[in-house]
C-alpha cells in the first residue's frame, strides 16, 4: 500500500494512476471526503487529511511501504514562509510517528539555491524532511509544462502569450506532470538508504518562442510571445491580489539569469519522454 497526497492534482493524480496501473495498492490522502470517490472507484483506500493535520497525516501514513509528499503551492507566501513552515512542522511529525518504510516528496529545480525566492520554500522541505532518520528521496522537477495552460487562450484568441521567462530564445528546463508522476511511482518501489536527491527534465530544454510556435502549428494561426518587462511583474501581482509579490519576482529571475539550475546542470539531470507538443495538444483540447 502507497499513500499519495495530492491525489487530486496534476502530479499525485499521474503518482497513483501509475501505482494502479502497475496493480499496486494505493491509499488516496484527500482533504474533501467527495474528492476520495471518484478513487475509491478506482479501487483505493481513502484517508482524510489537511497537510497542515498531524494527527490526520499519522493515520494516512501508518502501515504503508512508502508515502508520496506533495506540498501545496503557494505564489504569495508570507515574509518568512509561516505557512509552508507549518507543514513541514505536521509533516514531520506524522513521519516520525507513523514510520513509512519510505518517502518521495516533490520538490523542485532550484530548491538548493541561497538567493531569497519562491522556491526557498521547497528548500525548507528539504532541509527539515532529509534531516529525518528515514529514506527519503527528494524529487526535483523542471518547470511544469502544463503551466502553459494558462496561456492557451491568449494563443487561441489573440495569438499574443505574455511571457515572464525571458529572454524568448533562451532555452528554460521544463517537464510534463505525467513524467513527474511515472517517475515517483518509480522511486517508491526502490530502496535506497538515508536522504536522496533525483532531477528531472524533459527530454530537452524549450524556449518561449518553440512554445510560441508550438502553439501556432497546433492552432493553425501566427501566435508569438511577448515579454512582460521585468519593472512591471510585482506591480502586476500585486493588482492580481498578491500581498508579498517579491519572491514569485525573484524565482523568475533565477530561472532567467540561470539560478534557479539543477545541482549538475542539464547534463545531471534524469530526462523524461514526453514532449511540449504532446502536452500543449491535450491543453487546447482541454480547452
Ligand atoms: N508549477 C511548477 O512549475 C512546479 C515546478 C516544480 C515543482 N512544483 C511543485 O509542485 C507542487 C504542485 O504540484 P501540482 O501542480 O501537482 O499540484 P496541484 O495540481 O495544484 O494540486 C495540489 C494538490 O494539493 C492538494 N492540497 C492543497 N492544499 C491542501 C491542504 N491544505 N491539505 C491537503 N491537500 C491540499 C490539492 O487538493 P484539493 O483538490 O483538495 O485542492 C491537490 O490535490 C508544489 O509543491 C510546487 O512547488 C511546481
Amino acid at each position: 500500500m502507497y499513500a499519495v497526497t495530492g491525489i487530486t492534482g496534476q502530479v499525485g493524480g499521474g503518482v497513483a494512476r501509475t501505482l494502479l496501473d502497475t496493480g499496486l495498492s494505493v491509499r488516496a490522502v484527500v482533504r474533501d471526503a467527495a474528492k476520495g470517490i471518484g478513487w475509491k472507484e478506482r479501487g483505493c483506500e481513502v484517508a482524510l487529511a489537511d497537510m497542515n493535520d498531524a494527527p490526520a497525516l499519522t493515520a494516512a501514513f501508518t502501515r504503508v511501504k512508502g508515502v508520496f509528499v506533495l506540498i501545496p503551492s503557494n505564489f504569495d507566501p508570507t515574509p518568512g514562509f509561516p505557512e509552508v513552515r507549518a507543514t513541514i512542522t505536521a509533516l514531520m511529525t506524522a513521519i516520525e510517528a507513523a514510520k513509512p518504510s519510505k518517502v518521495v516528496c516533490l520538490s523542485t529545480i532550484g530548491a538548493q539555491a541561497t538567493q531569497p525566492n519562491l522556491l526557498n520554500q521547497l528548500g525548507l522541505v528539504e532541509q527539515a524532511l532529509g534531516a529525518l532518520p528515514a529514506q527519503i528521496c527528494f524529487l526535483r522537477a523542471a518547470w511544469f509544462m502544463e503551466n502553459t495552460a494558462l496561456d492557451v487562450a491568449a494563443a487561441r484568441d489573440v495569438g499574443i502569450v505574455h511571457s515572464f521567462l525571458q529572454p524568448l530564445d533562451k532555452p528554460v528546463p521544463m517537464v510534463a506532470t505525467a513524467d513527474i508522476g511515472h517517475l515517483a511511482a518509480t522511486l517508491l518501489q526502490e530502496t535506497w538508504t538515508g536522504r536522496r536527491i533525483v532531477e528531472l527534465e524533459g527530454p530537452r530544454r524549450i524556449t518561449p518562442n518553440q512554445i510560441a510556435a508550438t502553439f501556432a502549428k497546433i492552432l493553425s494561426r501566427p501566435v508569438r510571445m511577448e515579454a512582460v518587462p521585468r519593472d512591471h511583474w510585482e506591480r502586476l501581482f500585486a493588482s492580481q491580489g498578491a500581498k508579498n509579490p517579491t519572491p514569485r519576482a525573484k524565482m523568475l529571475d533565477g530561472f532567467n539569469e540561470g539560478w534557479i539550475e539543477f545541482e549538475n546542470g542539464e547534463r545531471g539531470s534524469r530526462k523524461g519522454q514526453i514532449e511540449i507538443e504532446s502536452v500543449l495538444r491535450q491543453l487546447v483540447a482541454r480547452g
